[in-house]
Order: C-alpha cells, then structure tokens, then sequence
C-alpha cells in the first residue's frame, strides 16, 4: 500500500473516483433512457393535442391523454413522393433516423430552402377523426432551420384540405424571447384560420400563399400570413420557408391532394381518404 500522501495514492484515488462516477452516470443515462423516450413521445402526443386543437394539454393527465389519442387520431406512414399511405408500416419506423439514413431519405431539392439537403422518404402523419371515424383533420410534422437549430413541429390541416388549424413547435434551440417567440401561445393562435394555398385556385406550388411577413401582413396577404416575429427575422423566415417547403410537392403536396374534396365546395365537403 503507497503512503497516503504519494503521488501514486492520489492517483489511485482520483481514478477510482473518476471510474466510479463515470459509471454512475452512465448507468443513470442507461437508465433513464427508457423514461426520457417516454416523456419525448408524451410531448409530441401533447404538441399534436394542441396543433388539432383537441383541447389543453396542459390539464390533461398521462391517461386522458392516452385515450384522446387511442379515440381520436390514427397515424399513418405517408411516402411523399406518391403521396400515399404506405400499408404494413413499421411501427418503430423513425423518420429523423431515416432522414439521416441514405437508404431512406433523399436530396431536398426545392425553391423552399429549410436549410437542410435531405429528409426522410416517408414519414408518420397523425389523422384525427370525427366522432363517426371520418378524417377532419390532418397533423402533418414539419420541421426547418431556424437561426441556432432545425425547429420541429406540427401544423395541422382541416378536412377542406386548405385551412391551418394550429401550428406548434415541440422542439427548438432558437433565442427564448426572440426566435423562442414561435412558442408564444398569441403569435400561435394567429396561425389558426390562415389560408394555404390562393383561395379557389389548384393546390400547386405557384398558389402558395402561406407564411410570415416581415413585420404585419398587408391587407390582401392577411388571409394567408401571419405577423414575422419581432428581432428575430430569421428563424421567421425559417417557418416561413418551411411551412411552404412541407405544403408544396416536395413535402405533403401529393398526400393532401389525394384527400382533398373531390368536387371543391362539395356540399359534405368531406375528403377522399
Ligand atoms: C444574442 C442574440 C440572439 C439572437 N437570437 C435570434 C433568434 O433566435 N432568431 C433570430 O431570428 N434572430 C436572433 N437574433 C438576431 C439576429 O442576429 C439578427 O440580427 C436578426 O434576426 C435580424 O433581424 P432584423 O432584420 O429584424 O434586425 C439574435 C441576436 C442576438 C445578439
């Protein structure tokens, strides 16, 4: 045994500590892994509730949220090129792994840059239903480059396939106060009712409407935009081209257009799923 004060002693020392709290702290991550997925999926559920407009997360226990889930929204894997439903999905299907995954993803090639080359060749779109199982809304994931990070979030569509009914960000490393702004619950009540596409016309890229002025929208753009955060006109400019990067043909484009009312101005108005 080395002298309590010799060098080898305090660097036996110093390493068993370092081992054992290297140790601690990884079992811990292991650990609590399972919990921290958990919470993250919980989270997005609550940021789906909100986009849909389903009711206030905030007062909703683990279970009632659970069961509003189980009752009320369906997900489905989308390919977005085709715009189909893919049948036989794999439920633990990632679409942030599969953006990062040459086999899944693909170049991101758009008039609409999100600032990002690839994305994900399917992804997970949550449908929400009417009391009779009908389709009345759909909650498309989107995400973008902000200033600092890629925000994500949900936007969400009602059934007439042209209206917005709520936009959410779930996750984000943008400046709180100034790009952080995007959580605002008055800056995203101001999303709801806004208009995709130019009323009446195709739903194509040309007829994009939807996005954030700089500054408050003119009168003529009121239906379709929404006031650009003060001080942070980049990451505004981030959902601005995010939001028509994921609503044009190289995001959910083909996918909305294939539920869209068959007749516009159908009486039912209800859309071909
Ligand atoms: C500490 C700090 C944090 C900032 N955070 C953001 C941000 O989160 N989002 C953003 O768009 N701009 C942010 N900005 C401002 C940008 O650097 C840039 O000046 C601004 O987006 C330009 O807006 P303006 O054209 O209204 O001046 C930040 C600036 C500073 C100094």
């Amino acid at each position: 045994m080395p002298p309590k004060d010799s060098i080898a002693n305090t660097l036996i020392v110093s390493l068993t500590l370092c081992i054992v709290c290297s140790l601690l702290v990884s079992g811990a991550a292991v650990a609590l892994k399972p919990r921290q997925e958990k919470n993250k999926a919980l989270d997005r559920q609550k940021n789906i509730v909100a986009a849909a407009g389903l009711g206030d997360p905030k007062a909703m226990s683990t279970k009632e949220l659970e069961d509003l889930f189980q009752k009320r929204v369906k997900r489905v894997l989308v390919d977005l090129d085709s715009g189909e439903v893919v049948a036989d999905a794999d439920e633990a299907y990632d679409p942030r792994k599969a953006a990062k995954n040459d086999k899944l993803n693909e170049p991101i090639e758009s008039q609409f840059d999100i600032g990002l080359a690839k994305r994900e060749k399917q992804t997970w779109v949550y449908q929400v239903l009417d009391d009779k199982g009908q389709v009345e809304q759909v909650v498309l994931p989107i995400y973008g480059m902000g200033l600092w990070s890629t925000l994500y979030g949900y936007v969400a569509v009602g059934h007439d396939i042209r209206t917005i009914k709520g936009l959410t960000y779930y996750e984000h490393g943008e400046t709180p106060g100034l790009g952080g702004e995007v959580e605002n619950p008055s800056w995203k009540a101001k999303w709801v009712g806004k208009q995709i596409w130019e009323e009446g016309a195709p739903r194509e890229d040309e007829n994009l409407m939807v996005g954030v002025a700089k500054g408050a929208p003119i009168a003529e753009k009121a239906d379709y935009m929404v006031d650009g955060l003060s001080g942070a006109t980049i990451t505004s400019r981030g959902v601005d081209s995010m939001l028509k990067y994921w609503f044009s043909d190289d995001g959910f484009g083909p996918y909305l257009r294939s539920l869209a009312p068959k007749t516009e101005g159908a009486a039912d108005g209800s859309p071909n799923s």
